[in-house]
């Protein structure tokens, strides 16, 4: 040994050492932490539950930061200052989990406040939390805000794809399709029914981006071309089976939904729609797939309303996150969407109605806005269909 090595390794060696030593009784204490961590999955595919229903709890807009220390914002002075943080939101999700139950929880984007989230992962963790402790399988999407801290889009549904209880996932197989978080899941058949191995919901998943520059001027991120040849592809497979009904879920609104100022629409209109420049033709590709019957939407917190557009009915989540802009005493609200299946000589056949309504963030939770979006009718030309 010559005599530099020599040297280095004395110097090197009390390092090594504390080194070990210092691991040493944490893996010791805890034989969790020699284990490499593996994902918990929910028992996949999803399904319906016996009674015929499958519950959909829609969290828009989070804005979740640093938890206890990330202060809220537009709430009323008595119920302000420093009682109210993250934790509110996370409070008020626990509330819906325990009081709804609920199958599935979209968290449809802005999920985390880039700017006020030292670090997106830990934030992430903090803010989807209690879908992960009541073990409620969940979808989540990105918006505008939730690669501004440390991690970027691509990071960002990576991790959310892993985490516990997580049925999201980056983007599709076998498909080269712009940007991250595109992607389908089926709700099958309930436990012991003839439909268990079939889809009788589809759900899609979709990104729309964030900012962009068109001609020098900054807008709104949209849904691309490449995202709807996969959807229209996805739809049409899918139908071949089944003529199943389906949800579509993305976080920025397309351009049409101002028209819908100047329909009976049911709930808040009370911002101007902050939607791309850009008009991609979604609502066209949409109604040409004939499938989806509801679209639910985030971004615009001070809205929270469905209208419909050619057969489609367009829903805002509203705000749910207290960091997020609102409205003092305009409580911060979530949506859910219930899916009743048809029940036929004792068997379960196909969904027969969509539904809708709101929970505020209130003493009782209050219920509000209760709506039918969708009843499957004798006549509907995608009425059970097998092919
Ligand atoms: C936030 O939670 C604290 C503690 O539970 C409560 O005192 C406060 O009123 C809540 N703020 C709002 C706006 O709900
Ligand atoms: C569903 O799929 C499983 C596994 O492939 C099969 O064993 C079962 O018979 C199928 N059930 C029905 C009702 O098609």
């Amino acid at each position: 040994m010559s005599m530099s090595s020599s040297c280095l390794l004395s110097l090197l060696l009390p390092c090594l050492l504390s080194f070990v030593l210092l691991r040493l009784p944490s893996t010791l204490l805890d034989p969790a932490a020699a284990v490499p961590r593996v994902k918990r999955s929910p028992p996949l595919p999803l399904r319906f539950r016996h009674d015929g229903a499958f519950k959909i709890l829609q969290v828009a807009d989070m804005h979740f930061g640093n938890g206890a220390a990330t202060r809220c914002r537009d709430v009323a002075p008595e119920l302000g200052g420093a009682r109210c943080s993250d934790l509110n939101t996370t409070r008020f999700l626990r509330r819906l989990i325990e009081a709804e139950r609920p199958d599935l929880i979209v968290f449809t984007g802005d999920n985390i406040f880039g700017s006020s989230a030292t670090d997106a992962a830990e934030s992430l963790l903090r803010a989807i939390n209690p879908a992960v402790e009541y073990k409620v399988p969940w979808a989540a999407i990105l918006g505008n805000h939730d690669q501004e801290s440390t991690m970027t889009r691509a990071e960002l549904m990576t991790f959310l794809s892993l985490m516990d209880y997580s049925v999201s996932q980056v983007n599709p197989p076998g498909f080269l399709v712009h940007g991250f978080g595109n992607y389908h899941v089926g709700i099958h058949g309930p436990f012991g029914s003839e439909l268990v191995n079939t889809s009788l919901l589809n759900l899609y998943f979709l990104d729309s981006g964030d900012r962009e520059l068109v001609n020098g001027v900054k807008t709104y991120g949209w849904i691309k071309e490449s995202q709807l040849i996969w959807l229209s592809a996805t739809s049409r497979e899918l139908q071949q089976n089944l003529h199943a009904p389906a949800l579509a879920f993305f976080h920025i609104p397309i351009p049409e939904v101002r028209d819908l100022w100047y329909t009976s629409f049911k709930g808040h209109y009370q911002e101007g729609v902050a939607c791309s420049s850009v008009n991609s033709g979604v609502l066209s590709t949409l109604a040409s797939m004939g499938d989806v019957k509801g679209v639910f939407l985030g971004h615009d917190h001070l809205n929270d309303f469905c209208g419909g557009l050619k057969g489609i009915w367009f829903c805002y989540g509203g705000g749910f996150g207290y960091h997020a802009y609102g409205i003092p005493h305009w409580p911060r609200r979530a949506r859910m969407i219930y899916i009743e299946l048809k029940n036929e000589q004792r068997s379960w056949t196909e969904v027969e109605s969509i539904q809708t309504w709101k929970l505020l963030d209130d003493e009782k939770l209050s219920k509000i806005d209760e709506q039918v979006l969708w009843r499957c009718s004798e006549d509907d030309l995608y009425h059970n269909v097998y092919l």
